[in-house]
């Protein structure tokens, strides 16, 4: 091991056994993790090592009752469940008082932060564009999840005539999106399937996923954006929500073995001129920190 690893494994452990990290300490941590991400970049160690530094950290990283240890596990099968995303939303914070300075750091995390502000930037666009279609607004939500973001944005307008379409391919995320969603489930319908496999019976006005393209190849990426364009109304808008390359949580992400594909405004740029679609009608808009991205699309 190398003395920037052995120094990073060093402080986790001294933090571990003082009950977390206090905030002066948040930068020092970052930089624990940064190590092991330039380790696996030097070839140094690879991902498959990095499971023997959760057991030796299992306090913290081998339980559901972290935020960290909840990405680490991945009960659900996969990295950003409904759950974990409902919980960043919600600013989870463990009832142990003695994991709760973990969650902290969590939560201040700038990844952690671009996806409550994506949940944001959802109500506001879908607001506006109910506002200019004077509240009639239809909606393909491409991997639906929790459901949190279509609860917010039913609870912010007066009234509405949105209707959306939900399609996720996890049946425990529809479930836990009708059980938060009951006040409005005449608005909802929600299909469980692969996207890939879904062919609707109608045309909408907004097609929006987030939280699902940052794990698609280009290839899959491209056949989606094509498909969807047969499928969205005149006037309409496409929008999918991509991590930027300029994700400083990303190694801190990829210590608890959860990737993304991450993308410039260039990439998302390039990716849709290769769909056929227009430069006049492609532009990328951002969460406030720049680190969640949008490929809007209007038609
Ligand atoms: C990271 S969560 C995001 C949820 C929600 N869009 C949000 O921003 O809160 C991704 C969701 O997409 C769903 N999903 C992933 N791949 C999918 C696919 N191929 N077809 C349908 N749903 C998918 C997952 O089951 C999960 O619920």
């Amino acid at each position: 091991m190398n003395r920037n690893l052995r120094e990073s494994v060093e402080f986790i452990r001294h933090l571990i056994n003082n009950g977390g990290p206090e905030e002066k300490e948040y930068d020092n941590l970052t930089r624990c993790f940064n190590n092991f991400y330039y380790a696996i970049k030097r070839g140094i160690i690879d991902y498959d090592d990095i499971p023997k530094y959760w057991t030796s950290f299992r306090k913290v990283f081998l339980t559901v009752n972290t935020m960290q240890g909840f990405v680490v596990l991945k009960p659900h099968g996969y990295a950003g469940d409904f759950e974990i995303i409902d919980r960043i939303y919600q600013k989870w914070c463990s009832p142990d008082k003695g994991l709760t300075k973990w969650d902290l750091y969590f939560h201040e995390r700038a990844a952690v932060k671009a996806v409550r502000n994506r949940k944001k930037y959802f109500i506001n666009t879908m607001s506006k564009l109910a506002k200019e279609k004077n509240g009639a607004l239809s909606i393909l939500n491409v991997g639906s999840g929790s459901g949190r973001d279509m609860k917010e944005l039913f609870e912010s307008l007066d009234e509405s005539n949105i209707s959306i379409d939900c399609v996720d391919i996890d049946k425990k995320a529809i479930q836990y999106a009708l059980k938060l969603n009951k006040k409005n489930a005449t608005k909802l319908n929600f299909i469980h399937k692969n996207i890939l496999r879904f062919n609707p019976q109608k045309r909408y006005d907004v097609i929006w996923s987030a939280g699902v393209f940052d794990y698609l190849s280009d290839k899959v990426f491209l056949y989606l954006l094509k498909r969807f364009q047969k499928w969205i109304k005149k006037r309409g808008y496409i929008i999918l929500g991509n991590f930027s390359l300029k994700n400083p949580t990303r190694p801190y992400m990829e210590f608890g073995h959860w990737f993304l594909i991450h993308r410039s405004a260039e990439m998302l740029v390039d990716l849709a001129t290769k769909a056929n679609l227009s430069y006049r009608q492609i532009a990328v808009e951002s969460e406030p920190q720049g680190v969640n991205l949008f490929l809007k699309i209007k038609f």
